[in-house]
């Protein structure tokens, strides 16, 4: 007999599935996901998005089958945007105690009491030219300005029964105001997510038709993240927890694994989660839908963000990936 050139036969490990399944390392759970949902002001909407098949903005008065379908799937989180009714310069629906997602949250809360409500705290769908804050003389975000009022819409959020307040508009010092705020209220309990590190991505396009928050002029680019920047990763992270965050977002996830791992090896101890943006969701389900790719990368495609490192995934798969997980 011939001496065999291998030193080792790894394929011994993969021959049965039941061995399979032992030695997988990384596994999605229905107690991963967290499901966006688009709140409109129209109480009896269920006006379907185009750009992300399967989503709906939502009317308060449809929400009990919503959340009734979300429940019994056993999905946990959820994130709230709102879609108000009136625009402004400053964005002032975003912190009235009678805005869209101030009178969803009760309702919710009461329809599944156990919901982890979240709710997405920045003003890119309140104002009138579409900015995520209020804006200076010169067309930008007025940072400091943005604080102040930022800080109101969480005090409100809160106080309307949100259990958590993820502040998207990566304005410096947002979470500082916002954590201030929140205690000076008494609502220490509050936690607060913050996207600490999004990127000025493309990908954020069905979103933008979702929640209607488009810039009416210019683009975010001198509030969010380059593209092509890794390192000011670390720096935004270590920021926003020194101000108090108590758990971080890496936006989009699916085609910036290398952050979220190499945020995740810098700092275990904080829990990440990959938010898998519109974008990301639409192209593949268009794939999907062509018949060009097969339904395995929905699941691929979130285990993938749990192996870079992320405790969780904010993703539009919730529903599907649940309904998946439990029929198995
Ligand atoms: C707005 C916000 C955006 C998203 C979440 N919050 C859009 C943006 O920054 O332009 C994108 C989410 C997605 O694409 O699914 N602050």
């Amino acid at each position: 007999m011939t001496e065999s050139p291998i030193v080792y036969r790894m394929r011994r490990r993969r021959l049965q599935p039941s061995m399979r399944a032992l030695l997988r390392e990384t596994h999605i759970s229905v107690d991963d996901l967290i499901l966006p949902i688009f709140l409109h002001h129209d109480a009896s909407a269920q006006h379907p998005i185009d750009a992300l098949p399967g989503h709906f903005q939502w009317g308060i008065e449809q929400l009990p089958l919503l959340i009734q379908r979300i429940s019994a799937l056993g999905i946990k989180a959820l994130l709230l945007f709102g879609i108000p009714a009136n625009k402004d310069a400053q964005g002032s629906e975003s912190w009235h105690a009678n805005g869209v997602v101030q009178q969803a949250i009760p309702v919710i809360k009461q329809l599944a009491p156990h919901l982890l409500v979240m709710a997405d705290c920045c003003f890119c769908q309140y104002t009138d030219h579409g900015h995520c804050g209020e804006l200076d003389a010169q067309g930008n975000v007025d940072n400091d300005a943005t604080l102040q009022g930022l800080a109101k819409q969480a005090v409100s959020l809160s106080q309307a029964g949100a259990d958590v307040i993820a502040p998207s508009g990566m304005i410096d010092g947002m979470v500082a105001a916002i954590r201030t705020a929140l205690d000076q209220e008494d609502m220490q309990q509050v936690s607060i997510l913050s996207y600490a590190v999004k990127y000025q991505s493309a990908f954020y396009g069905p979103f933008r038709e979702a929640a209607q928050g488009s810039p009416s002029i210019g683009d975010r680019a001198s509030h969010q993240m380059d593209i092509g920047n890794s390192h000011e990763a670390l720096r935004e992270l270590a920021l926003d927890v020194e101000e108090g965050a108590d758990w971080a977002i890496i936006k989009p996830a699916g085609h910036y694994l290398d952050v979220i791992a190499r945020l995740h090896q810098r700092y275990p101890e904080i829990p990440l989660v990959g938010y898998q943006v519109s974008g990301e969701y639409s192209a593949l389900i268009a794939a999907i839908d062509k018949g060009w790719l097969s339904e395995q990368v929905i699941t691929e495609s979130l285990i993938a963000i749990k192996r870079a490192g992320a405790s969780a995934i904010i993703t539009y798969f919730a529903e599907q990936v649940a309904s998946m997980l439990s029929s198995h």
